[in-house]
């Protein structure tokens, strides 16, 4: 393989460039910091610290799902490669694809890998995994997009038969509403026969649950409160993460985890970009992420209503984690 080869093998589109990420954090900050209760939604966490407290989340002894996903990936991904019959694996949320090596490797494998999509709105993160991938895998065209799932997934690229790969339970991130129109728009995308391959993680005891999320060594804690430096540095805001708790909590008639800041003083916080003072009252919180637990049965629901068709279920020896196959 020639150098221009390799640099061929590599494309990058970006749906959200530096401005357009500004305004959606302007008008999704100035939203979420003046509506009650207030929030901020999970996709600003992930710049370039928070990319990588992330990484070290997935490596914790609390926090299973990665391992877990790991393991079933492990013991499928080749049931996977012949299910799907897919030449193009496209990830949603990839961030450093480090699992997606095992689907990656499988497809190899059965001689059917021609194109690798990973989708991230981290640009940094997405580069350099693409990168990584391209040259690990030398035979397979990397075709990365830069982009929010929210709004983009209706210009995944075409190219060849397509499985999607959601993993990590990032779709647990999203409430009910938005992972429904999440699911029609990715069935939407998909052709006849193409599939989506989702990671969910599952509804288990409470204390195992609150505690991935609440870690003894507080890279949880780190990764939460680092979305405020985001709003320091990107809008000029004055949050000083030290009047800040982390708090994580399940919430069981949602079943979801609810990661939260709650201020430990009344202050009044200046996010000069937006013209805008904030008020938090001493206690008050702003939530900050919800990750859902699911059930077998609800999924099978929320993608038989999407169009989708679940297929295959796959989980871990303890049940604590899902992987769903379903096909358009
Ligand atoms: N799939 C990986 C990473 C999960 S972390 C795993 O299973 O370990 C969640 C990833 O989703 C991050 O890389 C983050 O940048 C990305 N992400 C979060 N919100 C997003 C959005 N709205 N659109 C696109 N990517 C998003
Ligand atoms: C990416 N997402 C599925 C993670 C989760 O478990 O909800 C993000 C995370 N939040 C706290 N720890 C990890």
């Amino acid at each position: 393989m020639t150098l221009g080869d390799a640099v061929q093998a590599l494309t990058l589109d970006v749906h959200l460039g530096p401005d357009d990420m500004a305004a959606a954090l302007r008008s999704d900050a100035r939203k979420g910091l003046t509506s009650s209760p207030k929030q901020l939604q999970p996709r600003w966490f992930y710049d370039e610290v928070g990319c990588s407290l992330f990484d070290r989340i997935t490596c914790l002894d609390e926090y299973y799902l990665t391992r877990r996903e790991r393991q079933i990936l492990v013991n499928h991904a080749d049931d996977i490669a012949v299910a799907t019959g897919a030449d193009t694996l496209v990830e949603l949320g990839s961030g450093t694809s480090e699992k997606t090596r095992i689907l990656l490797d499988a497809f190899s494998e059965a001689g059917a890998l021609q194109r690798f999509v990973p989708f991230d709105i981290a640009e940094a993160t997405l580069r350099s995994a693409a990168a990584a991938v391209a040259s690990e895998y030398p035979g397979t065209s990397v075709h990365a997009v830069v982009g929010d799932f929210e709004h983009h997934v209706g210009l995944l690229p075409h190219e060849g038969l397509r499985v999607v790969a959601f993993l990590g339970s990032t779709i647990g991130n999203l409430v009910p509403a938005k992972r429904a129109k999440l699911l029609s728009e990715i069935a939407g995308n998909l052709d006849d026969g193409e599939s989506l391959l989702l990671g969910c993680d599952l509804v288990k005891d409470t204390h195992r649950l609150v505690a991935a999320y609440n870690d003894a060594f507080g890279v949880t804690a780190a990764f939460n409160l680092n979305v405020l430096s985001v709003l320091n540095r990107e809008l000029g805001a004055g949050f000083d993460p030290e009047r800040f708790a982390h708090v994580a909590c399940f919430d069981t008639e949602n079943e979801w985890i609810e990661m939260r800041l709650r201020s430990l003083e009344a202050q009044t916080v200046p996010v000069v970009d937006l013209g805008i003072e904030v008020e938090f009252g001493e206690g008050e919180e702003m939530r900050t992420e919800v990750s859902t637990k699911f059930r077998r049965e609800g999924v099978e629901r929320e993608l038989d209503e999407a169009g989708l068709e679940l297929r295959h279920f796959w989980s871990d020896e303890g049940g604590d984690f899902g992987l769903f196959l379903a096909f358009r």
